[in-house]
């Protein structure tokens, strides 16, 4: 342990609303660390945003009006955890604003291999740089990065966390509430609706992102459906009991629940969390898929998403069912990472306005 580890570790046991005090600025998000940051305000600005971009960026004139917005700022990828839509989507985002990037991919071409701790790697990245967006197979990496940078150094550029372990991965979770309140325009957004997710629950950080989202939503019940040794964690549960929002686990099958969903949300098994070989091929997951015959039982309006990559959670051949939104909810990626990144830099005025 150096001082350093120390020091995060006391930070660490703050109470979250005292922790993520330190990730805002000027009573403003500027690291986006985890979901409990958010509050509807903030959302409703960030997908005002996106879909002005959407609109704007379907003109010449507003493409170009838009690589001007942050073409003096740049961007760093520090991805070293597999990652093909995510870290493209921000990078799409970032140039679609006219911000220049540049990435580490790979910790192999990095001074780590040289024995450098990261936080020395982060300091370093961070005088290059005016915003990091990461992804990591460690828990708290991009939270300590975050913290790291505002609390011991003098030049803190903003840390934007694209999927941090099987922790936590806020800008699927924005770009998810997105896609949903898009789909339930017309029966009053969000509000009131019945969202099932499947799959691997304990491991996966999109659920517990998306799950920490729906305290910003009236009237939202949640369904975890997963085989017992996939469940939801505690540390969630906890936090949907605090915010009086009901929840119900089904340990059995899918096929039971599926009617009473408005949002159906499947997810992959995140085996390469597994800690013994092959332990989760253990599990008989096979109840938990979305098969063709199963749309019978899904309500006429509901909508199926996944955050991808997909496995055999969705039959293909449901992809063309009008009830699918997982291509959709992909493309909206892009352009909700483009309005945080606006939003943090402070720049939305600029698009509102146009
Ligand atoms: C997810 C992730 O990385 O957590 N993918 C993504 O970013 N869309 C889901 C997964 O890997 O299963």
């Amino acid at each position: 342990m150096n001082i350093l580890d120390e020091e995060f570790a006391e930070f660490q046991k703050l109470p979250t609303e005292e922790k993520i005090e330190c990730f805002e600025k000027n009573g403003r998000i500027f690291d986006m660390i985890i979901s409990q940051q958010l509050n509807r305000e903030i959302l409703d600005d960030i997908y005002r945003i996106t879909n002005c971009l959407r609109h704007i960026s379907k003109s010449k004139a507003g493409s170009l009006f838009m690589q001007n917005i942050l073409c003096h700022k740049r961007a760093m990828l520090w991805f070293t955890q597999p990652s093909s839509r995510t870290f493209l989507s921000f990078e799409s985002a970032c140039h679609m604003l006219g911000m220049r990037t540049s990435e580490i991919r790979d910790v192999s071409v990095s001074s780590e291999v040289k024995g450098e701790s990261h936080d020395d790697s982060l300091r370093t990245f961070s005088s290059y740089t005016d915003l990091i967006i990461m992804r990591h197979k460690g828990e708290n990496i991009s939270e300590r990065a975050a913290w790291l940078l505002n609390t011991r150094t003098n030049r803190p550029v903003p840390v934007i966390n694209g999927g941090s372990g099987s922790d936590q991965h806020p800008t699927q979770a924005i770009l998810d509430v997105y896609t949903l309140q898009r789909s339930f325009v017309n029966q009053g957004g969000l509000d009131g609706k019945t969202i099932l997710m499947c799959g691997d629950l304990n491991r996966g950080r999109t659920v517990r992102s998306l799950s920490y989202l729906m305290k910003n939503f009236e009237d939202i019940r949640i369904i975890y459906a997963a085989p017992r040794a996939f469940q939801m964690r505690d540390d969630v549960c906890d936090f949907l009991n605090k915010n009086k929002i009901p929840y119900v686990v089904e340990t059995e099958t899918l096929e039971k629940v599926l009617p009473e969903a408005d949002a159906v949300y499947m997810t992959r098994i995140q085996d390469e969390h597994d800690v013994t070989a092959g332990e989760s091929g253990r599990t008989d997951t096979s109840r938990f898929k979305l098969s063709l015959s199963d749309l019978s039982k899904v309500k006429p309006n509901a909508v199926i998403m996944h955050p991808f990559p997909r496995r055999d959670e969705i039959e293909v051949a449901i992809d063309s069912d009008p009830r699918a939104m997982y291509w959709r909810q992909e493309r909206n990626g892009m352009w909700t990472r483009a309005a945080l990144v606006a939003y943090i830099f402070d720049v939305q005025n600029e698009i509102l306005d146009y």
